[in-house]
């Protein structure tokens, strides 16, 4: 971490992040009622922070297991004064399975998740037809979750994850349209670089 990350992590960690626990989440009562979306993998957390700006009326839980990338964002948190944003440190998966609740989220980001490029790799992927049928049930009816990314053939292996989650309406017709209200990440940057193109995944839980 650089000396900024460390410092914000050592000031800011218990105040802005939830401990895992192998038990359901318990937010602050005056949040109990807002919307919870949460974002898996948010590296720098370059979008997370503005999102939560521009959206006061909503909560959002960023989960990461990037130690640099929790001190950036607390650092963020701190610079702006963020009230509606919280993080956790640990494996996306457990923390899902553990601590979110079944029918309880109004969103899901997934931002450029590791593309894991080699063939002989893609089994690590994270979206994968387990992982999806366990994001759609922690998402409430009418809630949505949104991918995104710059590998052709990881978007059209998620294409046909999401297209056979049979409780999940794709939005649009195949790749979504670019969501404009998305902020730039550094993987996006990365992507641009090397002149890939953005895959846009938006389904619905029915
Ligand atoms: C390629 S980076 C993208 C970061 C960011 N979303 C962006 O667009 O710049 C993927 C991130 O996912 C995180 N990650 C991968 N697997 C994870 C998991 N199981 N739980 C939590 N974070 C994970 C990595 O640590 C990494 O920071």
């Amino acid at each position: 971490m650089s000396p900024a990350q460390q410092s914000a992590y050592s000031r800011l960690y218990d105040s802005f992040s939830y401990p895992f626990s192998e038990t359901p989440l318990q937010r602050e009562k005056d949040s109990e009622n807002r919307d919870l979306i949460v974002e898996i993998g948010f590296g720098m957390g370059d979008a997370t922070y503005k999102i939560a700006m521009e959206n006061p009326d909503k909560d959002y839980l960023g989960i990461e297991v990037y130690k640099p990338g929790i001190g950036k964002v607390l650092d963020r948190i701190e610079e702006n004064g963020i009230t509606n944003l919280k993080v956790i440190e640990h494996d996306a998966v457990e923390v899902l399975k553990y601590m979110i609740r079944d029918d309880s989220l109004a969103g899901v980001h997934i931002f450029f998740p590791d593309p894991w490029p080699k063939k002989k790799h893609h089994k690590r992927r994270i979206i994968q037809p387990d992982f999806v049928a366990l994001l759609k049930n922690k998402v409430k009816k009418n809630g949505y979750i949104y991918a995104v990314t710059d590998w052709e053939n990881y978007a059209e292996h998620m294409l046909s994850v999401f297209e056979n989650e049979k409780d999940l309406l794709n939005k649009y017709s195949g790749f979504a349209e670019p969501q404009q209200w998305r902020p730039f990440t550094k993987f996006e940057r990365k992507g641009k670089e090397k002149s890939h193109e953005i895959f846009e995944l938006v389904y619905i839980k029915n």
